[in-house]
């Protein structure tokens, strides 16, 4: 099992109620895309409210070995010059994108179109994390992969085309990373790429696409499905972003929120994006108090600030077809589901599996350590809530997986006794200031 090298364990317990106004780190997803956007446009690119977690600031050292001149000005506040589409530089090392799939796989696109040769690699979780899925679309596009682990895994090393060739490609699971990839290979190519996805899944990409000046068009496919076709080889032109606050960060001192008897704060500012907003759909199917107020357009996304009161929860049924819209928060809802009245069955979570660690085991595991029952029954979590009680008192393994880290810290502010995690270095990918954040909200984290 993947393991750091010294391991900073972190324990959480119960304290009180949460209370207070938290604004969270920019999103994620919008975050490495910012920086990759602005590696491909020509002119400058200003990005406020970018997350400077360690995946990110990979993806920015790689767009500057690729070309790029990345100044960083202040908090959050960025500028990209851009190389232009076609124009990227061959590295002249090895691109280290360490625990980042999402910047791995995204770079991997861009760089696979282009006429150069490129070596990705990572940490041992990313080590372990299937990329076949992007270097099967790429093949078709022209690129050889020159050099690879067992199984399509980094390191490996990719040479692009001269001139990339546009597919028409549907997506073998839903993932925003494959089709991304797609996508902005196709940004090299002459004529239509298209992709197909049979469940809809996050559409950062397409919409900063049209932000940056490409034509892409977004039509229904089926019954849960889109088409997305784009127009290759436009100019991109720099533009602003704004990355509005990560709802998938967000979805930490919110499920604490609703388990800790007495909790009421606002977290303000959230992405509230439908194709991101599975779990509150979710955690209100359960019961939970939130309300969504001041909603307001920042750099062409919705926000809005969740105002989340704690209170009794109740088991339900999650449908497979929710997952792409809430898949990096199954983690922090099984806690939620812990502390419910009755089961609580997530369906359809195969591709947990191959996150930053097998998120199913090790979830399974750590509610374990808890004294939860639980159980993996296919491809399905089924949780027995313990009706506001869940005894606590273990240490859960969090295998490189920053979001396994702070569920556990989560469900320990909440739990008769402290939660450890064994290791919380990994949380710094994505939410650095996690442990103040909560801390100042009244937790005992540390
Ligand atoms: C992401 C897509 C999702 C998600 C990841 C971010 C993205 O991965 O889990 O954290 O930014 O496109 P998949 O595409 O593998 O589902």
């Amino acid at each position: 099992m993947a393991q750091a090298e010294h391991p900073s364990p972190v324990t959480a317990r119960a304290k009180g109620p949460l209370s207070g106004r938290v604004r969270v780190p920019g999103d994620k997803s919008i975050s490495h895309r910012a920086m990759i956007f602005g590696l491909l446009a020509i002119g400058e690119t200003r990005i406020s409210g970018l997350l400077e977690g360690e995946d990110v600031l990979r993806t920015a050292d790689a767009a500057r070995a690729l070309g790029a001149i990345v100044h960083h000005d202040g908090p959050g506040a960025w500028r990209v010059q851009g190389v232009g589409v076609g124009g990227l530089r061959e590295p002249s090392g090895l691109l280290d994108f360490g625990n980042a799939g999402t910047g791995s796989r995204l770079m991997m696109g861009v760089c696979g179109a282009h006429p150069i040769t490129t070596t990705f690699d990572g940490d041992a979780s990313l080590r372990k994390r299937p990329m076949r899925r992007i270097l099967d679309p790429l093949a078709l596009m022209g690129a050889t992969i020159v050099a690879q682990e067992e199984g399509g895994r980094v390191p490996l090393t990719i040479r692009g085309p001269r001139e990339a060739v546009p597919i028409t490609y549907r997506t073998p699971v839903a993932s925003a990373q494959i089709k991304s990839a797609v996508l902005l290979a196709g940004l090299v190519a002459p004529g239509e790429t298209t992709v197909i996805e049979s469940e809809a899944t996050r559409d950062h990409t397409e919409t900063m696409l049209a932000h940056f000046g490409a034509e892409v068009a977004v039509a229904p496919d089926g019954r849960h499905g889109r088409r997305v076709v784009l127009k290759g080889q436009p100019e991109l032109q720099a533009a602003p972003i704004v990355v509005p606050a990560d709802p998938s960060s967000a979805a930490f001192p919110l499920v604490a929120a609703l388990i800790v008897p007495g909790s009421d704060i606002l977290i303000e500012s959230v992405m509230v994006n439908p194709l991101r907003s599975g779990l509150l759909t979710t955690l209100r199917e359960m019961g939970a108090d939130i309300s969504v107020e001041n909603e307001a357009n920042q750099g062409g996304e919705s926000v809005a600030t969740l105002r989340v009161r704690a209170g009794a929860l109740k088991g339900v049924e999650v449908p497979p077809e929710r997952a792409p819209s809430m898949i990096d928060e199954y983690p922090v809802l099984a806690v939620a589901a812990a502390f419910a009245s009755g089961t609580t069955r997530m369906r359809g979570l195969q591709e947990l599996r191959v996150k930053e660690s097998d998120r199913l085991a090790a979830v399974a595991a750590g509610l374990e350590a808890a004294g939860v029952t639980c159980r993996i029954e296919g491809d399905d979590l089924v949780v027995e809530g313990g009706d506001g009680e869940v005894a606590g008192g273990g240490t859960a393994a969090t295998h490189l997986d920053h979001r396994i880290a702070m569920s556990f810290l989560v469900m320990g502010l909440a739990a008769r006794k402290p939660m450890q995690v064994d290791d919380g270095a990994m949380i710094a990918t994505s939410f650095p200031s996690f442990i103040s954040l909560m801390n100042g909200l009244g937790a005992e984290i540390g």
